[in-house]
């Protein structure tokens, strides 16, 4: 099959923010004990964070971390993760039916986010709580000290403030199964008065506001513009939350779920400009699509799972080869609305659906689904360009077809280097690409790289690391050869001479 793509250095879609390719810990499962906690491995550092885990996120270069949830914040007390380990309370986590130690809090978390090189995005509980734990929790993180909440960080052990400049005003509030669920009247009040109070304490910190959970809901739509109505002008982000799995088995289909996520984006967006035109505001609402992933493997397990034990394994998705080919396809789709969507956290990070996975006490290794992401992070640069695609059309079961080609082109004009993401979704056939890239100084393609396993279902495990992992393919001066059902990264550089 062949396939053209064109862009133009001087069509940029936007300009590409690093927090994109964020990420996100929850206190659920084994993501914090035993993930990237865990004192007694032999790779603990003086806090008792993990060292091969450290590195592995170091590796992925994580700009942001979503914390502490999630369903788990909407029943959290911030206060028990403070303080004296020996005083923290054991607490019943309802959102997951776990117990919580309060081993970690934020004094740690903030701690492990620094030494991973990553910033904190940190959420309210707008639960069970509300106003004056939010005002709170933000005079310990973010006032220099002479106050109580600020003197008892230092007392804490940390004299500088953390200074966390992304919040999020609680997590899915729309959501019948979060922990002190709201109307969107209810949510978008309380939501515009916690705003007020985070940005009094500290002006410099820009806020996500909840949108729906997912796209299904039956308040979608509706909810988003109660809720901007009564927040428009305090908040920064609007979050937008989404998992896809393929549950009937149909490849095809499920190759073409990113098509449910270009939707949702662009149906947010047009309500915020809509919001926007009614309230004659100035502002672009940005969004943050702080949850997205593959989420269905471990769906039947965990029901399973005894109730009231300490991290135990949970949302534990062994992913396959295929689900790193919708991963690829979700990234280049939020670079491609890289105007809008500034924020983005794979959900999530370690152990818990994630692109890491650790044996408590023992090894880590990564999931196929790390490789798109360590791409995408590393070589995504500088301004996502409108890509034209000319390819033949795939039947894609619900989502009616799809191009066989799914692409995203990323030019950095300070290094001159121009990077395509491409997934070829065809299942039978290698794709011939002819690249037409004007405007950027002349390029010629330098390396393919590319993800590829003959088996849909290959997955790497502690036992077998590498079963499904990258491999650089020769560049021969002619049009690259896109292998059926592979991931693609094309780094094109200035032409020598
Ligand atoms: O990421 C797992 C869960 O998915 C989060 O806790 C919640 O926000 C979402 O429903």
């Amino acid at each position: 099959m062949k396939a053209k793509l064109f862009a133009d250095g001087r069509d940029p879609v936007g300009e590409i923010d690093r927090r994109l390719f964020g990420s996100f810990i929850e206190h659920l499962g084994r993501a914090v004990y035993g993930g990237v906690y865990e004192p007694g491995h032999p790779t603990a550092d003086d806090m008792g964070f993990r060292g091969d885990v450290l590195g592995m996120v170091k590796e992925l270069g994580v700009p942001i971390v979503r914390y502490p949830g999630g369903n788990f914040v909407s029943g959290y007390d911030w206060e028990d993760g403070t303080g004296p380990r020996q005083l923290r309370p054991r607490r019943l986590d309802l959102a997951w039916s776990s117990i919580e130690t309060n081993e970690v809090g934020i004094d740690e978390f903030q701690e492990w986010a620094r030494r991973s090189g990553a910033e904190v995005m940190l959420a309210v509980n707008l639960g069970t709580r509300g106003v004056s734990e939010a005002r709170d929790l933000i005079e310990y993180c973010n006032f220099p000290g002479g106050t109580k909440l600020s003197d008892r960080r230092r007392a804490n052990g940390f004299e500088k403030p953390f200074g966390i400049k992304y919040w999020c005003l609680g997590n899915e509030m729309d959501g019948p199964w979060q922990i002190g669920a709201k109307t969107a009247e209810e949510y978008g009040r309380l939501a515009a008065e916690t705003a007020k109070v985070l940005k009094a304490v500290d002006p410099t910190v820009e806020l996500t506001v909840c949108g729906s959970s997912h796209s299904g809901m039956p308040t979608f739509g509706k909810w988003e513009e109660t809720v901007l109505e009564h927040t428009y002008g305090l908040v920064d982000y609007i979050s937008l939350h989404s998992y896809y799995g393929n549950r009937n088995g149909d490849t095809a289909e499920y190759l073409a779920c990113s098509k449910d996520m270009d939707g949702f984006i662009a149906t947010v967006a047009d309500i915020c400009d809509k919001v926007k035109a009614r309230l004659g505001s100035e502002k672009t609402m940005k969004l943050s699509f702080d949850e997205w992933n593959v989420w269905f493997h471990s769906n039947e397990q965990d029901k399973k799972t005894e109730k009231w034990q300490v991290a135990p394994p949970l949302l534990e998705d062994v992913y396959t080869f295929e689900d790193a080919l919708v991963v690829g396809c979700l990234l280049i789709t939020l670079l491609r609305h890289a105007d809008r969507v500034k924020m983005a956290c794979l959900a999530q990070l370690v152990n818990v659906i994630a692109p890491i996975m650790t044996e408590t006490g023992g090894r880590c290794w990564a999931q196929t689904i790390f490789y798109p992401m360590l791409h995408a992070s590393r070589f995504a640069r500088g301004e996502s360009l409108r890509a034209a695609v000319e390819c033949p059309e795939l039947e894609a079961g619900k989502y009616g077809s799809v191009p066989a080609l799914e692409a995203a082109v990323a030019f950095d004009e300070a290094s001159g280097e121009a990077t395509v993401l491409a997934v070829n979704r065809s299942l039978s056939e290698d794709m011939e690409l002819e690249c037409g890239l004007r405007g950027c100084g002349g390029l010629t393609l330098a390396e393919h790289t590319v993800l590829y396993s003959g088996d849909l279902k290959a997955v790497n495990t502690a036992d077998a690391p590498d079963a499904v992992k990258p491999s650089s393919l020769p560049v021969a001066g002619g049009a690259p050869i896109l292998p059926k059902h592979s991931w693609n990264v094309l780094r094109y550089k200035k032409t020598e001479g």
